[in-house]
């Protein structure tokens, strides 16, 4: 069974072909960060219009690398959302088009689920059930994962996603779009403990988080120290300690009211190596396992989608050309596959 994922959502156009017995057969990744960065962030117009051009030749490159033709192919997964509704029809409009004309099934995805999932695509993927930590750069999230689609969400973010929070800090730091991989780097350089941030909502109960208060220290941090540029490392520095402990500190707590012995953590400052320092430290003290996707899939791609979609694919509708997307979508409505549902009955 071969599933031909697309995945439009944002700024990355991504096309892989996963193959239910060996995997990931090929897949490729173009990024639009050139277009973006002279603007800051991500121009929802301009993303929709690079899809558009690039999304045909990629799927042709993909599947020619896997040296197969549509032919071969047994259904279409795409991200339906949640994102940028633009960018989101362009991959959706495809992928039912391709599916109607060949006549195979096609699957709307959720963005999120293919995140939680991508650690799966590793060889001794980790068994369900356990705990996701979801950071993209839309959404962070405390997902208790019981099997495929039965997601409770036990925390998330009450305003900035840490993705979010790392591009705003990066911007403060005059480092340019996107923002995580440069934090990362500068933080590496500066000193631990020269200046220390809030820990955001981890003096109090419950599983939520808030990033933004840490732009207001990040900005005055750096005002005090306007003149001394090797402060901007250890102002970095401070930032991630913050994000990383604050990761730690509601990590911990999950995985004690749940009991699960795994952490699964994917999106895309999944990639961060602070965190995964961080992470690795409380697995060892609470001695559970920490699982990642591979580095590549660790930001947008279109092999989670692929596989998210083949996870789904037996309780699809063949061939449907009537399709929608959503801007929004609480990954904690999204239930299990039939098939799934089925089995778990028998
Ligand atoms: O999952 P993703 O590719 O897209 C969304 O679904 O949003 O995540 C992108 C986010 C961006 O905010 C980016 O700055 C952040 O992930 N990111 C990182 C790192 N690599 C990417 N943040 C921290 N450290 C990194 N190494
Ligand atoms: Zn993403």
């Amino acid at each position: 069974m071969i599933v031909l994922g697309i995945e439009t959502s944002c700024d990355e156009t991504g096309i892989a072909l996963y193959d239910g017995e060996r995997g990931i057969l090929a897949h490729r990744v173009y990024s639009q960060t050139e277009i973006h960065a002279r603007y800051g962030g991500v121009v929802p117009e301009l993303a929709s219009r690079d899809h558009i051009r690039k999304v045909l030749p990629l799927i042709r490159q993909t599947v020619e690398a896997a040296d197969l033709s549509l032919g071969d192919i047994d259904a279409v997964a795409c991200t339906a959302g949640p994102g940028l509704v633009g960018a989101l029809l362009v991959g959706v409009s495809v992928a039912h088009s391709l599916a109607f004309a060949l006549g195979i099934p096609v699957l709307d995805v959720h963005h999120m689920e293919g995140h939680l999932l991508s650690p799966l695509l590793e060889p001794d993927p980790p068994a369900m059930p356990f705990l996701a930590l979801l950071v993209s750069g839309g959404h962070t999230m405390l997902v208790d994962v019981a099997g495929i689609g039965a997601y409770r969400i036990l925390g998330e973010s009450l305003d900035d996603a840490a993705g979010e929070a790392f591009d705003k800090t990066a911007k403060m730091l005059g480092l340019g779009y996107p923002g995580g991989p440069a934090v990362e780097r500068l933080a590496a350089q500066g000193r631990a403990g020269r200046f220390r941030f809030p820990r955001p909502m981890t003096n109090r109960p419950g599983l939520d988080f808030s990033f933004s208060g840490l732009k207001t220290h990040t900005a005055n941090t750096l005002a005090a120290h306007e003149n001394e540029p090797e402060a901007r490392a250890d102002v970095a520095r401070a930032f991630v300690d913050a994000v990383v402990d604050t990761f730690v500190i509601k990590c911990t707590r999950a995985l004690r009211a749940t009991r699960h012995r795994t952490l699964v953590v994917s999106g895309g400052v999944s990639a961060n190596r602070q965190l995964r320092d961080g992470l690795a430290a409380m697995a060892e003290k609470l001695g559970i396992a920490v699982r990642y996707p591979k580095l590549e899939f660790c930001t947008d791609n279109g092999a989670m989608i692929a596989y998210a979609g083949y996870c789904r694919l037996r309780s699809a509708a063949a061939g449907s050309l009537g399709y929608a997307v959503r801007a929004r979508w609480p990954i904690d409505t999204l239930g299990p596959p039939a098939a799934a549902v089925s089995a778990a009955g028998d």
